[in-house]
């Protein structure tokens, strides 16, 4: 009998194609791509979402602005978006956009829905409103009866809308927080959502009059419904929820999403309340990371100090921009990008700890052992069992760590083993062991030891630098042996006697400041 693979689904946010998109957003991305590699790696049936966010008068205006439909205006940002992702390595599994029929077919089953059991009514929204911002304000933020933004008079308008009856699942919602302690991570997060939820939840306004790039209510289509109602459903959507073939949904369904913080209300409160009202189960997991600040504060197109990904591409490699963006963010909490901490970063771990200890391995062994693995003796020396006892353990306490989301940690454990080998050669001192022949049984089980930990140190980081491994395999002379490169194969001892191991140019070249 076959059993069939747990399944793993992760989703990213969708982003708004309102502009290009900088580091901040490909820190997201790169993030779940790591951990559907990883689930991946570890014989998970994977499904990884990403995609785009459409409609809203944002983008309506933007388009207009450039003389242009808003369809033809995100056609063109979002081929953009596409483009980055390869360049990023990004494996999904589907990208959606919010204006496929396949979406709006959801979005409009469930707003109907909602309205036919009266958890969505018509009502009015009153408010103070400023026409030419086309925004409402309460009455602190007007204080003086103008505009916080542009200064010139407010006036109390009322518009017809619909409104989402939140508060009639507020305790069920809290109920299910609690009994789920690991639904909203990290803790933080969770204690805000909660104490926000406590301090009692107004009905939403869930549709709009004033702008058209929308998905209409159905019944009623004056009105689009609201971008956040019409954006939340595309974790369902892409999985043909509700559709005649909904096999992917019953193979998938729920999610973890993980989302930056400024949006972890919507999907701790709004979402799982839409899913509940429809009947639908809740997300596995809902992980907020922190923002990726720069010196001067958040990155953003109007202080025109946002980083674009692709030049840094460009200058440093894709798996440096990767390895930097998921070992600089630590759980969590915010992040601060400098390019003297990218550099830092990529000679330091890099270029140094990790890509000259290859260097060091198959220089020493083309030295010592005419360039080929020999038979090692077994393991009855202290340090050859404090290594091989850390390359063992590692493999698991990295993928514990990938389960929690914790990145940095987890590329941090791989990189305690790669400075163990480092360590591992200063201590063994392969230099004096070949000074005499009777050593050499000792030289070839220091060899082995070190070729096979770098091994089981390059699966592990596989998924955090896809490009990283076949580079490897190359020297390590086993890129013809994809058995040795797989999870199954982190035990100790696979490398085989006799591979041949060539030596190949740097993997990461240390970078000059300044240049
Ligand atoms: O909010 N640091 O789209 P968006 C880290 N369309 N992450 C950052 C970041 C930064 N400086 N800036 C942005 C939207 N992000 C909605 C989402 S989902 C149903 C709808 C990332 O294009 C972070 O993940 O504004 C944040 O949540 C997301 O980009 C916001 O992207």
């Amino acid at each position: 009998m076959v059993l069939a693979r747990p399944t793993f689904y992760i989703t990213t946010p969708i982003y708004y194609p309102s502009d290009n998109l900088h580091i901040g957003h490909a820190y997201t991305t790169v993030a779940a791509d790591t951990v559907a590699r990883f689930k991946k790696l570890t014989g998970y049936d994977v499904y990884f979402l990403t995609g785009s966010d459409e409609h809203g008068q944002k983008i309506e205006r933007m388009a207009a602005a450039r003389g242009k439909s808003p369809k033809e205006y995100v056609d063109e940002i979002v081929a953009g978006f596409k483009h980055l992702w390869s360049q990023l390595d990004i494996e999904y599994s589907d990208f959606i956009r919010t204006t496929e029929e396949r979406h709006k077919r959801v979005v409009t089953e469930i707003f109907r829905r909602l309205h036919e059991q009266g958890d969505i009514y018509k009502s009015s929204y009153e408010g103070l409103y400023c026409t030419p911002c086309e925004a409402f304000w309460t009455e602190r933020q007007v204080g003086d009866g103008n505009c916080p933004d542009c200064g010139r008079p407010v006036e109390l308008v009322a518009e017809e809308s619909y409104f989402f009856r939140m508060s009639r699942y507020a305790d069920r919602l809290l109920a299910h927080i609690e009994r789920h302690p690991d639904f909203i991570q990290p803790v933080s997060r969770r204690n805000e959502v909660v104490s926000f939820i406590k301090m009692g939840l107004e009905d939403l306004c869930v549709s709009r009059t004033t702008f058209d790039w929308g998905i209409p209510v159905p019944f009623d289509p004056k009105h689009v419904i609201y971008v956040w109602v019409d954006a939340l459903t595309n974790y369902i959507s892409a999985l043909n929820y509700g559709a005649k073939d909904d096999t992917l949904y019953r193979r998938y369904w729920p999610a973890v999403h993980l989302v930056g913080k400024d949006i972890v209300r919507f999907h701790c409160i709004i979402w799982p309340i839409i899913l509940m009202a429809a009947g639908v189960p809740l997300p596995r997991r809902v992980v907020g990371h922190g923002w990726l600040m720069l010196d001067s504060g958040k990155m953003s197109k109007s202080k025109g100090n946002v980083v674009d990904p692709l030049v840094l591409i460009d200058k440093y490699g894709v798996d440096a921009i990767r390895y930097y963006l998921l070992r600089e963010m630590l759980f969590g909490v915010d992040g601060y990008y400098s390019e003297e901490n990218l550099i830092r970063r990529i000679n330091v771990d890099l270029a140094n700890d990790l890509g000259n200890l290859l260097s060091r391995i198959t220089a020493m062994i083309n030295k010592y052992l005419d360039g080929e693995i020999k038979a090692p003796r077994p393991a009855d020396d202290p340090l050859d069992r404090e290594l091989i006892d850390l390359a063992l353990i590692t493999p698991g306490e990295v993928a514990g760590l990938v389960d929690q989301l914790d990145l940095s940690a987890a590329l941090g454990a791989v990189m305690k083993l790669a400075g163990r080998a480092n360590k591992y050669i200063e201590e063994t001192a392969p230099w004096v062991l070949a000074k005499d022949p009777e050593h050499s049984e000792r030289m070839a089980t220091v060899m082995y030891n070190l070729a096979e930990s770098y091994r089981i140190a390059t699966v592990l980081l596989s998924p955090f630098m896809p490009g990283l491994p076949a580079r490897v395999w190359d020297q390590l002379g086993i890129s013809d042996q994809p058995e040795l490169q797989t999870w199954e194969s982190l035990t100790w001892g696979r490398l085989p006697v006799g591979t041949r191991i060539a030596r190949g140019a740097p993997l990461f070249p240390r970078l000059e400041v300044g240049k």
